[in-house]
């Protein structure tokens, strides 16, 4: 176990985690699954911080319900009723929570608002989501969702499915997939989707192979997970690109029927690109995905702060 290279750190991107570091978090949070009845209450006295600048339902929700799960007292930041209207600065607002807990886990629409958070902080940050690049807790819980529904990462067909350009969760999941041993990862999407450079070059300097499609169907049948995104509305700076795009993919039970035993896999929210009707398939996999985002996170609080991170 290395447990040292979670203990007290920043959680700021996956790219910082090691093969090894993600094993040892994956079986901490397989002992919380196993025997959720030995969980710890390693946090008690412990109180974690959200702030949360954009909106979010399953990574805030998650990490508090993980907090509070290992017996620490959760406070919210809530941007919309704070002094952040009343032009408080980012730095500043969380020196003040630095000051008030023992961890801030924090969301953000602008990249690298995480480390900028980490420069003023002398408290662990864990980044929620900052801009369109970084979202570690999620590629995080998504490897682990794999591991568990297909016994590993290793040697596995992958399809990222949807906006590659602005989703952080596609470029975050890439950056972990480098970290494993995929026997192939395509991506498929519209051409006004694809990878921007700065994620395209570091795939490539992290040396995952890569293929991009414009469509999914010939490869519908030869791949074992489908990683879906929705298209990130919010993040594109013309509006007129976004009405482009908009609608041109989505997955049905219909188009479904040519996958074989891939499982379905997707950050949430969904918007369009994913129809209800998948709900009852067994490749669904997204529901339990977002379940698992409790374990993970509980782990993560766990090895960063929990007994050697004191
Ligand atoms: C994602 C995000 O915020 O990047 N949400 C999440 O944490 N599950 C995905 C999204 O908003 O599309």
């Amino acid at each position: 176990m290395r447990e040292d290279a979670w203990s007290g750190k920043d959680v700021l991107s996956i790219l910082d985690f090691s093969r090894a570091d993600l094993e040892t978090l994956f079986e901490t949070a397989d002992g919380f699954v196993n025997r959720p009845g030995s969980v710890p209450k390693s946090l008690t006295d412990r109180i974690v911080a959200t702030a949360f600048f954009e909106p979010s339902t399953r990574t805030r929700l998650s990490f508090s319900t993980a907090a509070l799960k290992m017996g620490a007292k959760v406070i919210d930041l809530s941007p919309d009723v704070s002094s952040v209207l009343k032009g408080e600065s980012l730095s500043d607002t969380i020196r003040m929570l630095e000051s008030y807990s023992d961890l801030i886990v924090m969301r953000h629409p602008s990249e690298g608002a995480a480390l900028l958070a980490s420069e003023v902080s002398d408290v662990p940050i864990v980044n929620g989501g900052d801009g369109s690049q970084h979202h570690p807790s999620q590629a995080m819980l998504d490897l682990y969702t794999i591991r568990k529904l297909k016994g590993g990462v290793d040697g596995l067909r992958y399809v990222v499915l949807g906006d590659t350009r602005y989703a952080r969760t596609a470029a975050s999941f890439l950056y972990g997939l480098a970290k494993y041993d995929p026997k192939s990862v395509y991506l498929v999407s519209p051409e006004g989707l694809r990878l921007r450079n700065e994620v395209r070059n570091m795939v490539d300097k992290l040396g995952l192979k890569i293929e991009e499609l414009d469509d999914l169907e010939p490869i519908l049948d030869k791949v074992d997970v489908i990683y879906m995104t929705r298209i990130q509305k919010e993040r594109f700076p013309d509006p007129n690109e976004y009405e482009k795009v908009k609608g041109s993919y989505r997955i049905n039970k219909m188009v479904l029927s040519k996958a074989k035993d891939a499982i379905v896999l997707h950050p949430l929210p969904r918007t369009n690109e994913l129809s209800y009707d998948v709900d009852d398939l067994p490749n669904a996999a997204y529901m339990e995905q977002a379940r698992l985002g409790v374990p993970v996170r509980m782990a993560l609080l766990h090895l960063v702060l929990g007994e050697r991170g004191r």
